[in-house]
């Protein structure tokens, strides 16, 4: 199959070409290589990805309306893994603006791209940070999410209403996968295990928000992409029996879903620093800080309905991971 996805250079995006190609499929991989973070890791990935004959690179910045538009009727893709964005939720607050170019008029791009098109599956990131002020754990896709406390949240939470309006209007299958707290190799550098990794080894102090108070469900790189990988094949179906009244928030009678994939087991932010710290055999100092403004306390996601569909749900432990990332951080970073 041919498939488009958004956001190559990226960490997780690099991750799912690496298991699109292995299975044989031919990928164009798009991305502008923007530089809210070091430019020369996004160079990096897309250099590993080179190798690969069954992969090409485009630059191209999603709010390119006319470049978008003419891509997708050059190339005639069969699915689109979409998973180009502004991330990050405290950079949200200082550039409001980067949000509503790449995580507002570029999803709107993807769709157009998708309406005009036949696009067999349209598989899209969503965010954990929807569910926003919800205090209810776990997180649950029933859940209603309509209290987002950061603007990247809210960029997010409207990809998945427009989604929703595009897959009603015009027939096309859309899904969205809310991703919490991705972690592994190739990793970005404004997350917390990449920011505290660099510190420990300088020897610098690293900023704990909340005075450590607070739970992440981290999941590793792996379960993420195994997760869209087995998702993607699941095509969502119009159902002419669902109502808004009795049926799931996270389904529709248009082709639409939602899915979270999380690993279901959040852990205390102390606990990871001292899995880190073991891979690292080095006792790191803490600059205990305030909760920051769009930050939540607690993300735990309820994967049964990932389960349900596709009899897989991420499992690996933080442990295994944090080592992982730790080694490939040494080795890339010699
Ligand atoms: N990593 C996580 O923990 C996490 C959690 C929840 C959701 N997500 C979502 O998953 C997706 C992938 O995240 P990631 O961690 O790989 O982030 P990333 O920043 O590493 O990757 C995103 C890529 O998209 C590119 N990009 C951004 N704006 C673009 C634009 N306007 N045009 C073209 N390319 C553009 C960037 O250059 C970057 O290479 C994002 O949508 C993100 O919001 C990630």
């Amino acid at each position: 199959m041919k498939y488009l996805v958004t956001g190559v250079a990226g960490f997780i995006g690099f991750h799912v070409v690496q298991r699109l190609t292995s299975q044989g499929h031919e990928v164009i991989g798009i991305d502008n290589l923007n530089d809210y973070y070091d430019v020369n890791l996004k160079l990096a990935r897309l250099a590993e990805l080179k190798t690969d004959t069954l992969f090409k690179f485009i630059k191209i910045d999603l709010a390119n309306r006319e470049g978008i538009a003419q891509l997708f009727s050059q190339q005639k893709f069969d699915r689109v893994i979409h998973l180009a964005a502004q991330a990050g939720v405290r950079y949200s607050i200082d550039k409001p603006m980067a949000y509503a170019d790449s995580n507002l008029i570029g999803h709107l791009t993807i769709l157009e791209g998708c309406r005009h098109n036949e696009i067999e599956h349209l598989v899209y990131a969503s965010s954990s940070s929807v569910y926003g002020l919800n205090n209810k754990t776990p997180f649950a896709t029933s859940d209603s999410v309509d209290h987002p406390i950061s603007l990247y949240a809210a960029t997010k939470k409207s990809n998945e209403l427009m989604s929703h309006t595009y897959s009603h209007l015009y027939n096309i299958p859309t899904t969205g996968l809310r991703f919490f707290t991705v972690y592994g190799p190739w990793g970005r550098p404004d997350m917390a295990l990449f920011k505290f990794t660099k510190a420990i080894i300088n020897g610098e102090s690293i900023d704990v928000y909340n005075n450590g108070d607070m739970q992440r469900d981290f999941t590793y790189i792996d379960d993420i992409v195994e997760g869209i990988i087995r998702i993607q094949d699941i095509i969502p179906q119009k159902d002419v029996d669902w109502n808004v009244e009795s049926g799931s928030v996270a389904s529709s009678s248009a082709p639409y879903k939602i899915f979270n994939i999380g690993n279901g087991n959040p852990v205390k932010l102390l606990d990871f620093i001292k899995s880190l710290e073991k891979s690292l055999g080095i006792k790191s100092n803490k600059n205990l800080m305030p909760m920051q403004p769009g930050d939540v306390y607690q993300t735990y996601a309820d994967v049964d309905d990932l389960f349900t569909v596709t009899g897989y749900k991420p499992s690996v432990s933080v442990e295994y991971g944090v080592e992982k990332f730790v080694r490939w951080y040494k080795d890339f970073y010699q």
